[in-house]
């Protein structure tokens, strides 16, 4: 299918579920002409703690839906789903995909300066070793080291981002990076930006705090003005948002994320989509 003249079809974004909504508040301000389809696949969180192939295949299953919605480009705003399924996936498509985890990589490079570099994200995204991998292809000298926190994406889905217990469990991630020096800590999770006033109280002023959302938006911006695909018909834009199970949940994070409102969420049963690409 060639889609080189599908300037005004949406861009697809996709998550294990609501987290990829603070990506996607960063591609709404950086890139506010664009179309939007967001998938959540919130019947199947958390990505976090599965297998490879299980990450694979749901996102195969994601990429064929919003294939159907004819997007242009593809944002797989997800940590976890990025370090498991971005590569195969990029060498099946014939419409541009990008993931989190690279945009991250060279904002830590570019942030760091005695080049001690701290990750943090889920159980997967820490075992992919992506991000290290991504790490010293841009220079062989960084020192990277990594943790998981699974307990911070319960801790934001409860909107505990301001509480003790939240300080306390920080203190116990976080304080071996102390150890290690690191000047730069990547938020490499969807949910940890809303993290980042505890995270930075345990850290301190002196590291700084990446998050990989900022990048993505603004290499998304650069690959579609590089294939000639922004829209630039000045007509009105169309967010649509989607999830394979209806939470109340969705729009209660929806409102704590985004700049407009989201009153609709349409329900897709993501298990119908073929696990390969066509
Ligand atoms: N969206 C996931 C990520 O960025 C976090 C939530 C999950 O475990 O599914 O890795």
């Amino acid at each position: 299918m060639n889609q080189n003249n599908n300037n005004q079809g949406p861009i697809g974004i996709f998550d294990s579920g609501v987290g990829g909504l603070t990506v996607t508040r960063e591609i709404m301000r950086q890139l506010p002409s664009e179309n939007l389809v967001y998938f959540g696949d919130t019947a199947r969180v958390p990505y976090g703690s599965k297998s490879k192939e299980t990450i694979l295949r749901y996102s195969t299953q994601i990429v064929n839906f919003l294939r159907t919605k004819n997007v242009k480009a593809i944002v797989i705003a997800c940590n976890t789903a990025s370090a498991y399924a971005l590569e195969e996936l990029q060498q099946q498509l014939d419409i541009p995909i990008i993931g989190v985890i690279w945009p991250g990589a060279i904002s830590a490079a570019a942030a760091t300066k005695n080049k001690h570099i701290g990750i943090i994200g889920t159980a997967g995204t820490v075992k992919s070793r992506v991000y290290n991998k991504y790490l010293r292809q841009l220079d062989s000298e960084f020192t990277v080291v990594s943790k998981a926190c699974p307990l911070f994406v319960p801790l934001v889905e409860e909107g505990l981002t301001e509480d003790r217990v939240t300080d306390d469990i920080a203190k116990r991630y976080l304080t071996e990076f102390k150890d290690y020096d690191i000047d730069t800590l990547v938020l490499g999770c969807t949910h940890y930006p809303l993290l980042r006033n505890t995270v930075r109280r345990t850290m301190g002023e002196d590291v700084t705090l990446v998050n990989p959302a900022y990048e993505t938006a603004k290499s998304l911006k650069q690959l579609l003005a590089e294939k000639n695909l922004l829209n630039t018909s000045g007509e009105e834009v169309h967010h649509e948002y989607c999830a394979s199970d209806m939470t109340d949940h969705f729009v209660t994070f929806a409102d704590r994320v985004l700049p407009v409102r989201v009153d609709q969420i349409r329900v897709v049963n993501i298990e119908k989509y073929p696990t390969t690409i066509e």
